[in-house]
């Protein structure tokens, strides 16, 4: 008798707890979508955009051994052309052999067209916390805000891109690690989080059409851009994975694979993130 007073007080001391905390995700999830309103209501307001200038003006500047800028790297609309062409990718692109996402593009032309080396650019490719993203990062999302406003359209249609999506969907349902974690593990339902971060359901078109679309993006919590390629390197790096290479073939799939369950979706990078 005595004891199931007691078990029940603390069943009720549970569920209140338990009910109080889920009342205190709801408040905050509101109050950061308020805040995201805010920042999105004034667009200027996304320290993002200067990131974005710098890469406009990394893209025109001759750099490199070789002294010349990228304005003749072909990022699959011909030499040059940069409007619409985040867009697009990824793609295949013959003169590589490969298919490629933005970064992975810009990360050949830097090594063919200038000259840089690839060791050396694919070493520590990601700021940390407080450091602004690094050259190729900034030039990333120059590239992916001449096609903010337009939808994803890769059409991943050749033979090539379509083996590259197949990959990057056994990549993203595959268990694998030390956790025994895939992707599908944190993004394959809808509702889920871990403590305040909201877990999108990467896997669904209609969620992938939201948020694909916003990276590279300013992440608030860490104060500076992130692109996709760091994004992907991060949940490699919470499942425990061995270190994703920028560039290499897993980390282009699993683009590729976001890429097409977002395509029709609205681009809006540089996007605002927590
Ligand atoms: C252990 C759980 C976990 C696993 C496994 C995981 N992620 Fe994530 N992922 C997260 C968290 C947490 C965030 C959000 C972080 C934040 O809010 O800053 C996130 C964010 C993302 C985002 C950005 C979503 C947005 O809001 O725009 C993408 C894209 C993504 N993950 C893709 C992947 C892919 C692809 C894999 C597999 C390689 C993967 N994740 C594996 C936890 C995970």
């Amino acid at each position: 008798m005595h004891l199931s007073r007691t078990l029940f007080a603390a069943a009720f001391m549970i569920a209140t707890l338990f009910s109080t905390a889920q009342a205190q995700d709801a408040d905050t999830e509101r109050a950061i979508e308020r805040y995201r309103q805010m920042l999105k209501e004034d667009p200027w307001s996304n320290p993002g955009l200067l990131d974005a200038d710098r890469g406009e003006d990394l893209w025109k500047a001759k750099r490199g051994p070789k002294a010349v800028s990228l304005e003749q790297c072909d990022l699959g609309k011909g030499a040059g052309v940069v409007d619409g062409a985040f867009a697009e990718l990824p793609r295949y692109f013959a003169d590589a052999d490969k298919v490629m996402d933005v970064e992975t593009r810009i990360l050949w032309c830097m090594e063919k067209l200038q000259g840089f080396e690839r060791a050396a650019l694919v070493r520590r490719p990601h700021p940390g916390g407080g450091q602004p993203v690094r050259e190729l990062g900034a030039l990333a999302t120059y590239v992916a805000s001449k096609s903010s406003g337009m939808k994803f359209a890769a059409k991943l249609d050749q033979p090539k891109e379509r083996e590259t999506v197949a990959l990057g969907e056994t990549l993203f349902m595959r268990r694998s690690g030390p956790f025994d974690f895939a992707c599908a593990s944190c993004h394959a339902e809808s509702g889920r989080r871990i403590r305040l971060q909201g877990l999108p359901f990467l896997s669904d078109p209609e969620a992938a059409r939201k948020v694909v679309g916003e990276w590279p993006a300013y992440r608030v919590s860490s104060t500076h851009v992130m692109t996709m390629q760091h994004r992907m390197f991060d949940c490699y790096w919470q499942m425990r994975m061995p270190e994703l290479e920028l560039g290499s073939d897993v980390s282009v799939a699993l683009i590729s694979y976001l890429a097409k369950k977002a395509e029709g979706g609205e681009i809006a990078a540089p996007g605002l993130k927590r």
